[in-house]
């Protein structure tokens, strides 16, 4: 897949977490996704992972990465941050504008020129680190929003290499996005890179459209999964790649003996009522409230689910220095003391909110043990959990109900209940509906998803952003 090539990938965060435990130090490795499916690449060909450790200077940081690195079998680097780079870089520039403006949510954006020059600098940061690392035949991958500079300021640094950029969070739409008072020199970044990844077509549309704006920018070919550009002297591949899961691995550890006796303590506590499922982040993208007032809805046109159905909500905490993640939890708290004060009788209560986050023995038992996902985010990337909670609902009896507004739909559209989260008597309507769905109906529509599932994993989607980003050659 590599044709001989090193690979060096960076992501804002590396994947090891470093802790401290009383006085000693530990790493650990991270979780999520992308550690799962590139791991065994950079393992494979000795390749480099760079990124920020997360801590303060004061954790022997170089110490544990080599340790880490030793027993994972490929090279950590280490990018430090100091407090000032983590507020203007990643609580400012990274999560209080890109993330809100990428998702479509531009009353939560800040505009700061403050913060955009600390998202310069620590990019830049990150480039210096990297190219000391990498050698003339290695193939760079850039992850996310954080990092969108990284692959121009390699290119000052006299960087050639093959560069790809994958953005795991949406495109926004070219309207959305001339608010931004710095996306020429975000746009001319991406433009840097050999290959650019995006996860559905209209991301990769929305991209499109927005260079096509330059007058420097041509389109050159547009094919079922990439567009060619034209961008000054070199042509650019713009393509979609959806993001998914290692289905086999979930599969096989959500049939383990003590995720099935977890999934069944689950489940006898909430003995005859239907459970419906949410896992999120605590993040204004996912649509608690909204949901959250669907199932009050549901309640209210549905009362046969009153003491026979409740929604357990596990919200993990997150960026939890950024102000609007901290009103937003204050909302949520309100609004299901709201509910529960509601409708709660004696043995019976209709939302269980619990904030933090789940172990993957209680995670895969959660999983297993609802009959219903609610997966209702304003917007999201791809959201992985619509893909984890199929490929762990291994008797086929969970119905999946779906934001069209997450990546996911896509591909999960026609088996899974899609709803609009922003009309929330439309998605009470699909949670009574799944909540009456007949057991056979229940099955083909699983059955079909996990199929699908199978076919398009994490490791297709690695293989397939590599083998165009080999593809896309070296700059001229
Ligand atoms: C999203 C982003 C990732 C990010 C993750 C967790 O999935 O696409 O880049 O790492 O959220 O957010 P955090 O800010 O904790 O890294």
């Amino acid at each position: 897949m590599l044709a001989g090539h090193r690979l060096v990938v960076v992501s804002n965060r590396l994947p090891a977490v470093i802790r401290q435990d009383e006085d000693r130090w530990e790493v650990a490795p991270g979780s999520g996704g992308l550690v799962t499916a590139l791991e065994p690449v950079v393992r494979a060909n000795s390749g480099v992972w760079t990124g920020w450790p997360g801590c303060g200077g004061e954790a022997p940081v170089e110490a544990l990465l080599d340790q880490f690195g030793e027993r994972r079998g490929y090279r950590l680097i280490p990018v430090p941050l100091d407090g000032k780079d983590v507020d203007g870089f990643y609580h400012g520039f990274s999560n209080e504008t890109l993330w809100p403006l990428f998702h479509d949510l531009l009353g939560h954006c800040q505009f700061r020129s403050s913060t955009w020059q600390d998202y310069q600098r620590v990019n830049s940061r990150f480039a210096e680190v990297m190219s000391r690392q990498v050698g003339d035949n290695d193939l760079v991958w850039v992850h996310d929003y954080q990092l969108i500079l990284v692959g121009a300021e390699l290119r000052r640094l006299g960087c050639r290499n093959n560069l790809g950029f994958f953005l795991h969070i949406p495109f926004p739409s070219p309207d959305l996005l001339r608010r931004l008072p710095w996306k020429e020199p975000l746009l001319r970044g991406l433009l840097e890179y050999n290959l650019i990844g995006f996860q559905t077509l209209r991301d990769r549309r929305n991209f499109v459209n927005s260079v096509n704006l330059l007058d420097d920018v041509q389109i050159i070919a547009r094919k079922r999964y990439h567009t060619l550009l034209q961008y000054r002297d070199r042509v650019v591949r713009a393509g979609n790649f959806p993001i998914s899961i290692d289905v086999a691995d979930f599969e096989r550890r959500a049939r383990a003996k003590e995720v099935d006796e977890a999934a069944w303590f689950l489940h006898e506590n909430l003995r005859g009522r239907q459970l419906i499922l949410g896992i999120d982040r605590l993040d204004y993208t996912k649509g608690l409230q909204q949901r959250f007032l669907a199932f009050e809805r549901a309640l209210e046109i549905c009362p046969e689910m009153r003491g026979r159905s409740s929604l357990l909500q596990i919200v993990v905490p997150s960026r939890t220095l950024v102000p609007e993640y901290q009103r937003h939890k204050e909302l949520l708290d309100r609004e299901v003391g709201r509910i529960n004060s509601r409708f709660a009788e004696s043995g019976w209560v209709p939302i269980h909110y619990q904030y933090r986050s789940l172990d993957s023995v209680q995670l895969l038992a959660h999983y297993r043990a609802s009959e219903i996902a609610l997966i209702t985010p304003l917007r999201d990337g791809m959201n992985l959990v619509a893909k984890e909670y199929c490929a762990c609902s291994i008797d086929n009896n969970g119905v999946l109900i779906l934001s069209e507004f997450a990546g996911a739909a896509d591909q999960m559209g026609t088996d899974a209940l899609l709803v609009n989260p922003y009309d929330v008597d439309g998605t009470a309507e699909a949670i009574c509906k799944a909540f009456h769905m007949p057991l056979e109906e229940r099955q083909q529509r699983m059955r079909r998803l996990r199929q699908d599932l199978r076919r398009n994993d994490v490791h297709r989607w690695v293989g397939r952003f590599l083998q165009d980003l080999v593809a896309a050659g070296r700059v001229s």
